[in-house]
């Protein structure tokens, strides 16, 4: 495996690819590895076959963390993520710097973003404004710098996801998005980089943002009509905060290629929602079947 650090050194390897016919698959993450990506990393294996190359890059992207958030205590190992990709069969492991992904000479800071303009506003985009800002900014870069023929992204990011295959369309980047299915722990709980910052206590309690979503579940398998979103939102946060340490910071159903509010939920309608477990904010989704 090989690790390139450098965007002009990745900018090349990516163009000889392209020259050569290979296929390129692509997972960006931000580190702290877990199995969900891993799984990422065997959807883009499986799509570019052994004569492809598959590149992970590892980059905590500064301009999707609003001042108040956790950048500089957003969980980092390096050695760790290394020995993960070249286990899981990556040919190159891309780390730039923030200063090689946002250079600073003086007098011509970095002042271009990509912004999606209708799907990013509701759910995360209330809560975090300038957050898919930063996400299709460097998501675009990373695309320009990797030529990738495919682009794995989690489910459990579902709006994320969502921005980046309409932004791909929007602007007309040549490759393909994929969105691979959110890997859980044995109990339920969606695999995160940020389940690190949980207690032991609040790591239990973390649990009820998948009960919530079966409760959700077993509503609409019950209901003999489509159920109100407003009554079932409000059900849902007093399930979530019976847990002491959980707060609903919102619950959402929308239609899954929109994202467009549903008034009504039933079979088919998405769900997502975010909470604070103590002070590590949380989130999950899925499809009421
Ligand atoms: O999902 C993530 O880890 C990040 O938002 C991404 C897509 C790598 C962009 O920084």
């Amino acid at each position: 495996m090989r690790v390139v650090t450098s965007v002009v050194a990745m900018q090349r390897l990516a163009r000889r690819w392209r020259a050569a016919g290979v296929r390129v698959g692509f997972v960006p993450t931000m580190g702290y590895l877990h199995a969900g990506h891993l799984s990422l990393v065997q959807a883009a294996r499986r799509r570019v076959g052994r004569d492809g190359v598959v590149v992970v890059s590892i980059f905590v992207n500064p301009t999707q963390f609003a001042p108040h958030e956790d950048l500089a205590k957003y969980p980092r190992d390096l050695p760790r993520d290394r020995r993960l990709c070249r286990e899981a069969g990556v040919d190159v492991l891309f780390v730039p710097t923030a200063e090689e992904m946002y250079p600073r000479p003086v007098g011509a800071e970095f002042s271009s973003y990509v912004v999606e303009e209708a799907l990013g506003r509701g759910m995360e985009g209330v809560t975090r404004p300038t957050h898919f800002r930063g996400v299709t900014t460097v998501v675009a870069k990373l695309f320009n710098l990797v030529l990738p023929d495919v682009a794995v992204f989690g489910a459990k990011d579902f709006q994320q996801a969502a921005i980046v295959r309409r932004m791909a369309r929007d602007l007309n980047f040549p490759l393909e998005i994929v969105v691979a299915p959110t890997v859980r722990e044995p109990d339920g709980l969606a695999l995160s980089s940020r389940n690190k910052y949980l207690s032991a206590d609040e790591r239990r309690q973390a649990t009820v943002l998948w009960r919530a979503i079966q409760e959700a579940q077993a509503v609409v398998n019950h209901a003999p009509k489509p159920v109100t979103a407003a009554r079932l939102k409000a059900a849902l946060k007093t399930f979530v905060e019976r847990e002491p340490a959980a707060r609903l910071d919102y619950v959402e159903f929308f239609d899954a290629d929109t994202l467009a509010p549903a008034e009504r939920v039933t079979h088919g309608t998405h769900l997502a929602l975010a909470v604070f477990v103590g002070k590590t904010r949380l989130i999950d989704n899925a499809r009421l079947n």
